[in-house]
């Protein structure tokens, strides 16, 4: 990167309009897109406006929209703008080694929701080369700040930073440009920023409309701008009937591609209930209802590297188990532990891989945690037991809700919590009691000190019962069948703000608990959205005192750093075609948000699924990174052994392939928890400078190397697929083509999925059996995708699967695959601890791409005999049998071809 800029005040970039006699500063309103919403609640009208010192200017043809409702939300050029008058005044301005601090005193009116926060700090923390993060908050009350670890700023002095940071005086506004291109990324020099005990306003423009992230929500990947509110809550809610309303997980992080193919990023560090308008200018306000303003700016300027830059400060992926990434099978509704076990011996029968066995709660004892029923699961230990004896694992559910009606001494989950003093509070200092699946609940606090202990403790008891292997925790955000509590909620300024975001007409507390509820040291209101975080937290600390090895921790609200403690899966979809297509961006999302273990539920949760569709399905989720069949209770069968052999077989071939790739899907995963990688990734991320990629949310990539190109529509047998400019080959066949950027239509008959190796990468396979431990047992293939240059390199991170912090303890080895002027070299130089139980070898290299016919193939420069090799000519393929040559997979080896 060329010419790092060290700066830091540039001074004044804009003042304040000159104020028209009619109306100071409303002159900005002419501008269409210039206008930021001064009356975002429903029913604006000009005196409610103007009394707001805001400016008003009536329906003309161009804002006729505003109109029009989107939940709660207006939509549309508002009539009602903030004046270019609106907001704060900074003074003081002071430099410091590793930033700038100043002070912003109230200029104008302030905002309308209570009273004002008249004088704010600002401090700017310049913490990395391409980091600005930066806090606005008042100086004289602490007030909530997102309790997520996140790095110390740095002490001393400023690093070089890639960027530049100015700030208008009057109204206060920050600019933050990458110094490289003169792009700016952050521009908050326009609306009404407003500060005031519920209600933070601030809004800024945008480098570009191409906008991604802000989750959780199901939409297509690329957001759309025109007068959208996204409101961010947890929130227990079927999907995907509510686009943009709030759902179960809060990521108010966002990416943002530039025209030049340069991205950004920005993080608004706040967990309180929020909306978040976004218009075409292109422009984003963020309002929510408490915290403070915390703020990171990541310069990029990739995709890749924003997400990289995004996770150094909330945290890399945590590594999962080698047997997570298996096919898991799972539903409501099975009746008792036979039916579950019936269907384990169906999938074995019909020799589909399956590696993890899941149960709902149909498996508890009246619906408590850390029970089984001892009619209908009296068998629950024999079946862990004999899934454990065929390499397979078992993952059962876990709610958070603890019962509180079972009688004193009957029940230590609640007997515990109460002695622990664990559970969340009513205005009377009580737990507060919510309803649930057992009935009347009490709700463990996980922020709690005390959490952990109480939470191990009963994992272990269960453990002890049945050898469980991770947990499903699901009704986190957290869910309540009644509004607050059993007693309902106080009427006081948490339970009805005087903004309240657009969750679709709900109360505050609708389907959760009351926001006064207490935790440890805060309120719901400002942690409600942190409960499936922090239970998170608590569940993969217990599994790894329990158990003492890797396990999985699959959560359904999720906050940034949950990914450091586990994976989620997208929630209660349907059996339906959209809802496939739309699994798609949302895995692709929870990969930008560091959550990279991430699936839907294939097949679809509610409703009933067709052979097709689940076929079409089975297809795309064998790619899904966390990979799980789930099904509603009432809902027909849709495990694959259900399914006669027509489509039974696709599926099978799907989950063959995925099991066939474990070694390189692994190794992203390892680049995911070490460097901050995505796992799935959309086009964009490769190739961001080729703007037909960056709406594609139907096909995805594995790594850079694997693109996915699935149907997701009803009765068809081809789809249309775009290629990034570049050199791609047939998965099946090998035979490659290069693109120059273009659509091509596929064959998709219903037993296969269209896939494409990249050129320009070794891809590591590994033989498939029908569980991890089987295949793990097998010989690796390296298939070598020649680019147009004749290069290729790849990777491979191999550990034991199951050691806590195999990496971080030096036990894997990591391998090296560079190819050019026709040579292979593997190198095991860089880090070779470990090595495959028994050995394992490479018994094939298929090299694809090779233009003509080798006149000899050597394996560390000695000549292999011709019964070793072939080649096709008419798909340019060569294949290298090293069955007899006991090349191990961990060893340093070249092949040469001539
Ligand atoms: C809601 C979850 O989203 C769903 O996956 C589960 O099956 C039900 N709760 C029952 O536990």
């Amino acid at each position: 990167m060329a010419n790092f800029v060290n700066l830091l005040l540039l001074g004044i970039f804009m003042s304040a309009n000159a104020a028209s006699a009619a109306a100071p500063g409303c002159e900005v309103g002419d501008v269409d897109s210039m206008r930021f919403d001064c009356h975002p609640e429903a029913n604006p009208n000009e005196s409610d406006c103007v009394s707001r010192g805001c400016c008003w200017r009536a329906a003309t043809e161009r804002n006729a929209n505003y109109t029009k409702h989107s939940g709660e939300r207006l939509r549309g050029i508002p009539y009602c703008f903030y004046p270019s008058t609106f907001g704060y005044k900074i003074s003081n301005v002071k430099q410091d080694d590793s930033g700038w601090s100043a002070d912003l005193s109230l200029a104008s009116n302030g905002g309308p929701y209570g009273a004002d926060v008249k004088q704010l700090r600002i401090v700017v923390y310049f913490e990395d080369e391409d980091r600005l993060h930066f806090k606005i908050f008042d100086p004289a009350n602490s007030r909530y700040e997102v309790p997520i670890p996140v790095p110390a700023p740095p002490a001393g002095k400023i690093p070089q930073v890639n960027y530049i940071v100015k700030y208008s005086e009057y109204p206060f506004g920050l600019q933050v440009i990458r110094a490289t291109d003169h792009t700016t990324i952050f521009n908050s020099s326009v609306g009404g920023m407003i500060f005031e005990d519920q209600f933070l306003q601030i809004s800024s423009l945008l480098p570009s409309s191409n906008l991604y992230g802000l989750g959780e929500h199901v939409a297509p990947m690329l957001l759309d701008l025109d007068y959208q509110t996204i409101s961010l809550m947890a929130r227990d809610r079927g999907t995907p009937h509510s686009e943009n309303l709030n759902l179960y997980g809060v990521h108010p992080f966002y990416l943002n591609v530039e025209k030049s193919g340069h991205a950004n990023g920005v993080l608004f560090l706040n967990s309180n209930p929020m909306d978040i308008a976004l218009q075409p200018t292109p422009a984003i306000t963020y309002r929510s209802i408490g915290g403070i303003m915390d703020f990171y700016v990541f310069m990029g300027s990739s995709p890749n590297e924003v997400v990289q830059q995004y996770l150094e400060v909330v945290g890399l992926p945590y590594m999962p188990p080698y047997w997570s990434l298996g096919f898991h099978l799972c539903r409501w509704g099975y009746d008792n532990a036979t039916h579950t076990a019936q269907v384990v011996n169906d999938m074995r029968k019909m020799g589909i891989p399956q590696d993890v066995q899941w149960n709902d709660i149909d498996y508890m004892d009246r619906h408590l945690d850390f029970t089984y029923d001892k009619t209908r699961y009296s068998s629950l230990p024999d079946l862990v037991d004999d899934l454990h004896k065929h390499g397979q694992r078992y993952v059962m559910i876990t709610d958070p809700g603890i019962s509180s009606t079972q009688s004193a001494g009957s029940y230590l989950p609640f007997d515990d919590g109460l002695k622990m003093d664990v559970f969340l509070k009513n205005s009377s200092n009580q737990p507060i009691i919510g309803r649930v699946w057992p009935g009347e609940t009490a709700f463990p606090d996980f922020s709690h000190p005390n959490a952990i202990e109480y939470w191990t403790k009963q994992v272990k008891a269960f453990h002890a019962e049945v050898p469980f292997d991770g947990l499903w925790i699901d009704m986190n955000e957290v869910s309540n069948f009644v509004v607050g509590s059993v007693q309902g909620c106080p009427n006081n300024s948490l339970e009805n703000p005087p903004y309240k975001p657009g969750l679709g007409g709900d109360h505050m507390s609708t389907k959760t608990l009351c926001m006064s509820a207490k935790n440890y040291n805060t309120t719901q209101y400002n942690m409600h959205s942190l409960y499936g975080y922090f239970e998170a937290v608590a569940s993969m600390s217990a599994l790894k005192t329990v158990l003492k090895e890797r396990s999985i921790v699959i959560s359904r609200s999720t906050y940034p750093n949950s990914g450091a403690h586990g994976g989620h899966w997208l929630g209660d979809n349907n059996s339906n075609w959209p809802d496939l297509y739309l699994s798609i961006p949302g895995v692709l999302l929870f990969n930008m948000f560091g959550i990279p273990l991430v699936g839907a539920d294939i097949c679809g949760f509610g409703g009933s699924t067709t052979p097709e569709l689940c076929t079409r399905w089975m297809q795309v989720g064998a790619f899904y990174p966390f990979s799980r069949n789930h099904n509603s209770i009432g809902s027909p069968p849709q495990e694959p052994s259900h399914f006669s052999p027509e489509y039974a077989d696709g599926m099978r071939k799907a989950l063959l392939i995925r099991y066939s790739l474990l070694p390189s899907l692994y190794t992203l995963f390892w680049q995911a928890h070490a460097q901050g990688a995505t796992v799935a990734r959309p086009l964009f991320f490769e190739f961001p400078k080729d703007p037909a990629t960056l709406s594609i949310d139907k096909q995805f990539l594995w790594g850079a190397f694997l693109l996915i190109s699935p149907v997701v529509d009803a009765d068809e047998t081809s789809v249309k697929a775009y290629f990034p400019a570049d050199r791609w080959y047939d998965f099946y066949t090998g035979a490659g083509f290069d693109s120059k950027g273009e659509s091509r239509t596929l064959t998709a008959e219903l037993d296969a999925i269209n896939l494409h190796l990249r050129g320009g990468y070794v891809t590591i396979k590994q033989d498939a059996g029908l569980t991890t431990t089987a295949s793990r047992m097998n010989n690796f293939s390296l298939t070598v995708a020649l680019s147009a240059t004749n290069e290729a390199q790849g990777v491979l991170y191999l550990d034991d699967g199951v050691t806590l912090d195999s990496y971080e303890t030096g036990q894997y080895s990591y391998i090296t695959y560079q190819v050019n002027n026709g040579t292979l070299v593997s190198a095991n130089n860089q880090h070779s601890v470990y090595t495959p139980t028994g050995g394992k070898y490479v018994q094939r290299v298929l090299v694809l791409g090779v233009d003509s016919p080798p006149k000899g193939v050597m394996l560390n420069k000695v000549p292999l005999s011709d019964s070793d090799y072939h080649y096709e000519a008419s798909t340019k393929v060569m294949v290298v049998d090293l069955s007899s040559h006991n090349v191990l997979i961990n060893s340093m080896y070249t092949i040469a071809w001539l």
